[in-house]
């Protein structure tokens, strides 16, 4: 047993989907989350960048000694999987139990990818589906314009500007008959109803965060690393809550307000 948090982090909101889904599979792990909304977004920066505030992530939920840390971020996840290879804790990204979800699930060999430019530009999914299985053909599309939405908190089903933009970026997936879509950013949860309308019923999406939540567990049962606490939450952001605090108790549906703190990453 072990009854330190298990520390999870974003650049900003969308890592949530990935909490929503622990607390859902292991009620009883306390759990600290980083969200960067500060410096969100990291899709469209440099490699270099991306890199850096990985490894200051990291270290501030090291900081508050967690256990264990998930990347719930497509673009940290692929462009710096060996930042979390090396961590003190073990520590996991959500491109691995993604790629291995989308070639279990995919019956027709078509698989589509959506996430930051940095994620599709670093080919993550696409390698690691076609490690498992060569045959797949993968279209592959950046959606940026998702991350403002979802940050944005445009996320009712109805919404027309987030219905006009999962039309627009749905139809190469259409053309190209794709039957299971990962959703590789995990903001894009968020937009799942909407994008599961667009498709249509036979698409397969596969949700890295929850994935990546159920791989966790797995790997805490097998280290025997469980805890037995009440399941705790607390959410650190880098900018003013408010925009966080809102869209979060939309997504968690709970009031969050109190469980949410303003942080500085920078030192002194
Ligand atoms: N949630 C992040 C991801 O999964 C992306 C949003 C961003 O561009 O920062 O890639």
């Amino acid at each position: 047993m072990d009854n330190r948090p298990i520390g999870v982090f974003d650049s900003g909101l969308g890592g949530l989907t990935a909490v929503r889904r622990l607390q859902e599979i292991l009620p009883n792990e306390d759990i600290i989350y980083f969200g960067d909304t500060g410096r969100v977004p990291y899709g469209t920066r440099s490699e270099q960048t991306i890199r850096n505030y990985a490894q200051e992530d990291c270290q501030f939920l090291l900081d508050k000694n967690v256990k264990f840390i998930i990347a719930a971020c497509g673009t940290v996840s692929s462009v710096a999987p060996d930042i979390l290879a090396t961590l003190p804790v073990p520590a996991i990204g959500v491109v691995q139990a993604t790629a291995n979800a989308a070639v279990k699930a995919t019956e027709n060999k078509r698989v589509g990818i959506i996430g930051t430019a940095a994620t599709v530009r670093s080919r993550s999914f696409e390698k690691a589906m076609l490690e498992l299985d060569a045959a797949l053909t993968v279209t592959a599309l950046a959606c940026p314009m998702f991350v403002s939405i979802v940050e944005n908190g445009w996320i009712d089903p109805n919404d027309e500007v987030a219905v006009a933009t999962v039309r627009r970026y749905m139809a190469p997936f259409k053309t190209a008959a794709v039957d299971t879509l990962i959703l590789g950013c995990t903001h894009f949860p968020l937009l799942a109803p909407i994008i599961q309308r667009e498709l249509g019923d036979s698409v397969t999406l596969i949700d890295s965060g929850e994935v990546t939540a159920r791989r966790c567990a797995a790997v805490l049962s097998e280290r025997d690393a469980l805890a037995q606490n009440n399941g705790g939450c607390r959410f650190f952001v880098s900018d003013q809550p408010e925009g966080f605090t809102l869209t979060a108790e939309i997504f968690l549906g709970r009031d969050v307000r109190e469980e949410v703190e303003m942080v500085s990453l920078q030192k002194g």
